[in-house]
């Protein structure tokens, strides 16, 4: 096995955070790398995701997903190439997709490892588009917020990730018309000019409420929540009697220390029978095979666009993260290991 490293860079949880990570939040590590065991393979890691739902983790609390070790590599999605492998169903040279990015070499059970096809899309789209977050947004939109072709949508966090899937599939199906929020100008022109949603606006331009029912004139059918407070409030006031709220995640809370005032009208789910359901990908697997066939056939005929901001080096990783949190990505943020 003279494949395997002595060591790699590993990215490790050095002190769980109080409200905003900082840089002392995370060490940079060079640690020995294992021989893969029986049933195991040997990563080189090339891409791996940083993710909102990482804050959480970061915590240590009781939720869907483990907390990190203080002390420990960080785990999340991440895309690399075999190196060394004891079973026949993996072969050295194989692209994967994996749970153990945060690190330069993996070593992991072959069947936590899924063969991706680098000839259809290129690896880091396995981590967005094509990924986790493609998948949040199809099931978000179509099962948990049960959209219909003529509805009015709304999503928050718009340029994002999952948002700008949310948008872009809410279009294609039919939706009468999209509307989108994000942090910026730049974002919102994108939003509009390159993805084709009916109207987005800046969030940090003024009251959410009053530019939400600015751009939703009739009001709104289904609203898509990746924000949560002041963005949830202010859908719960313009959507239809009727309406449907997919709660994917509310990032605009994940560094609070207090809990968020908003949103104080929570009479209108009695007002007009709303619909409001939270949602976790993992519940909605069954869907993977349609995603992929209707999202990959739109990306192939030029009907869907996405967008990757690719931070390099992995000793830069905690930096991309704390850049996603802070809206420095337009569309899914990578970070790309050398
Ligand atoms: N439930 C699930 O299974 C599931 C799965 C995946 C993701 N999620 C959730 O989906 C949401 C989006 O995730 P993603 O991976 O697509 O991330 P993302 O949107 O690509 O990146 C996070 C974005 O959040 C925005 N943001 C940060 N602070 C904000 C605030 N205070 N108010 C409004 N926007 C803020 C920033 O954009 P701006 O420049 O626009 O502020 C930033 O770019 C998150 O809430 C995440 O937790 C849930």
């Amino acid at each position: 096995m003279g494949a395997v490293p002595e060591q790699g860079l590993e990215i490790r949880l050095a002190q769980r955070p109080t409200g905003w990570p900082t840089a002392e939040t995370f060490a940079a590590v060079q640690a020995p790398v294992a021989e893969p065991a029986d049933g195991q393979i040997l990563v080189r890691n090339i891409v791996m995701s940083v993710d909102p739902y990482m804050r959480g983790r970061m915590d240590d609390v009781k939720s869907y997903a483990p907390p990190f070790q203080v002390g420990a590599a960080m785990d999340g999605g991440a895309v690399g190439e075999v190196v060394e492998s004891t079973v026949d169903s993996i072969q050295p040279g194989d692209i994967v997709l994996h749970g153990l990015g945060w690190r330069e070499y993996a070593v992991l059970d072959a069947n936590h490892a899924v063969k991706v096809d680098p000839s259809i899309a290129p690896p880091g789209a396995y981590l967005g588009v094509l990924g986790m977050p493609g998948l949040t947004a199809y099931a978000g939109l179509v099962e948990v917020a049960e959209f219909k072709p003529g509805d009015t949508v709304f999503v928050s966090g718009a340029a994002g990730a999952v948002g700008s899937v949310v948008g872009q599939i809410a279009k294609l199906k039919g939706a009468k018309r999209v509307i989108g929020s994000a942090g910026s100008a730049a974002k919102v022109s994108y939003l509009v000019d390159e993805l084709g949603f009916d109207v987005a606006f800046n969030y940090k331009d003024g009251p959410v409420r009053q530019q939400l029912a600015a751009a939703a004139p009739d009001g709104i059918e289904v609203y898509f929540d990746n924000v949560g407070g002041e963005h949830l409030e202010a859908a719960l006031a313009v959507l239809n009697v009727h309406g449907h709220v997919a709660v994917c995640g509310m990032i605009s809370q994940y560094n609070n220390t207090e809990a968020s005032p908003a949103p104080r009208n929570l009479i209108e789910l009695v007002k007009k029978r709303l619909t409001v359901r939270g949602m976790l990908v993992r519940d909605h697997d069954h869907l993977r095979g349609q995603f992929f066939a209707e999202v990959g056939g739109w990306m192939r005929d030029g009907k869907l666009r996405y967008q990757e901001t690719v931070v390099n080096g992995l000793a830069n990783a905690p930096e991309a993260f704390l850049g996603m949190m802070r809206g420095e990505n337009t569309g899914k943020m990578l970070v790309t290991i050398d």
